[in-house]
């Protein structure tokens, strides 16, 4: 039997994915950058030559069913592929977050198990190789390879061999923090695949989307480089707002905020107002995301924790790559 258990790290988009030009290799519209997120993290452990016909695949403690476990199975099939193996395998996927309610389980989950199927398999991956890979299981897990703040290039061409995540800056070039507001805990009732699909046919909005996304795109990563808050928290914050202003426009309409989202919104641009450095982000579910300077973490974490709706409140900071615990 051979095993490897490996762990990733969420993250988040502060110029987001939101739009595929391919949908069974998961290639995106546009470029997107992220924090990858300490201690949120997602462990994959994977056997494989299991006396078995059938994958077994445990999630959060439970057998997997329909859609997770049939895009897990679809990954382990092109994993399997590209090592020639054909033997059934067992994974145990458990995430110490919350999970589908927007805090991207399914990119710290794909870079765990592209690390630990290959790792188990045998085959040796430069980190590109594996960004690429962790891709074709979810897109934004591309970036969740790598610590600190990552960029997945979109590429061009058709078979995805350009489209990989790159890292843009270590963890330690820039200590922001990360301070992530639950407002709801109940499973999102559209999630990302299907909601950039439906934005994307059904938006009037969506070409503005595409079109505008690329200023963003390079405010959010001059802003990384010279560490600069302000460029990169006001591209963040606009980029957030025009992918959810798009998706809110489709039809029917898509709406993941909450009251309690909104009334968090509001907080953020009141502390701006009162002198604090913090801006928002939101994915594809109803929880915000503020990025502040590190200092600052715990004067935004108590004024948030006192929003009306807001039912827990999590500290990140730049975290770690993907890394390979166990392989045997
Ligand atoms: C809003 O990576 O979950 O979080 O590729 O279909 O698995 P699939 O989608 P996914 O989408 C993430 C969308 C987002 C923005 C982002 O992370 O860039």
């Amino acid at each position: 039997m051979r095993q490897a258990v490996a762990i990733a790290n969420s993250n988040v988009a502060l110029a987001k994915y939101w739009g595929k030009r391919n949908e069974s290799l998961n290639l995106p519209y546009t470029g997107s950058i992220s924090i990858t997120l300490a201690g949120l993290s997602t462990r994959a452990r994977v056997r494989f030559g299991i006396e078995r016909n059938h994958d077994r695949i445990v999630l959060n403690g439970e057998q997997a069913v329909n859609s997770p476990a049939y895009v897990i199975r679809q990954f382990l099939d092109h994993v399997r592929q590209a090592a020639g193996e054909k033997a059934a395998a067992e994974l145990e996927i458990r995430s110490n977050f919350p999970v589908a309610a927007g805090l991207a389980s399914s990119a710290s989950t794909f870079a765990a198990l592209a690390l630990a199927t290959t790792s188990a398999l045998g085959l040796s991956l430069s980190p590109r190789e594996l960004s690429a890979l962790a891709r074709r299981g979810s897109g934004s897990a591309a970036r969740s390879i790598f610590g600190g703040y990552a960029e997945w290039l979109a590429g061009e061409a058709d078979d995805g061999s350009d489209s990989y995540a790159v890292q843009l800056a270590a963890p330690e070039h820039w200590r922001l923090g990360v301070v992530v507001a639950i407002t709801d805990l109940a499973r999102k009732p559209v999630g990302s695949r299907e909601g950039m699909a439906h934005a994307l046919k059904k938006s009037p909005f969506f070409p503005a989307w595409l079109e505008s996304h690329e200023a963003d795109l390079a405010a959010v990563r001059q802003g990384i480089l010279d560490r600069d808050l302000a460029v990169t928290g006001q591209a963040a914050e606009r980029n957030c707002l025009k992918m959810h202003a798009a998706s809110m426009a489709a039809s029917p309409p898509l709406l993941y905020w909450k009251p309690a989202t909104l009334a968090v919104m509001h907080r953020v641009l009141q502390l701006r107002e009162e002198g604090t450095a913090a801006y928002f982000t939101i994915d594809a579910g109803p929880q915000v995301k503020i990025i502040c300077p590190w200092p600052q973490r715990d004067t935004v974490a108590a004024a948030i924790r006192e929003v009306p709706g807001v039912r827990s409140v999590l500290l990140s900071e730049p975290g770690g790559a993907a890394e390979l615990v166990e392989c045997a």
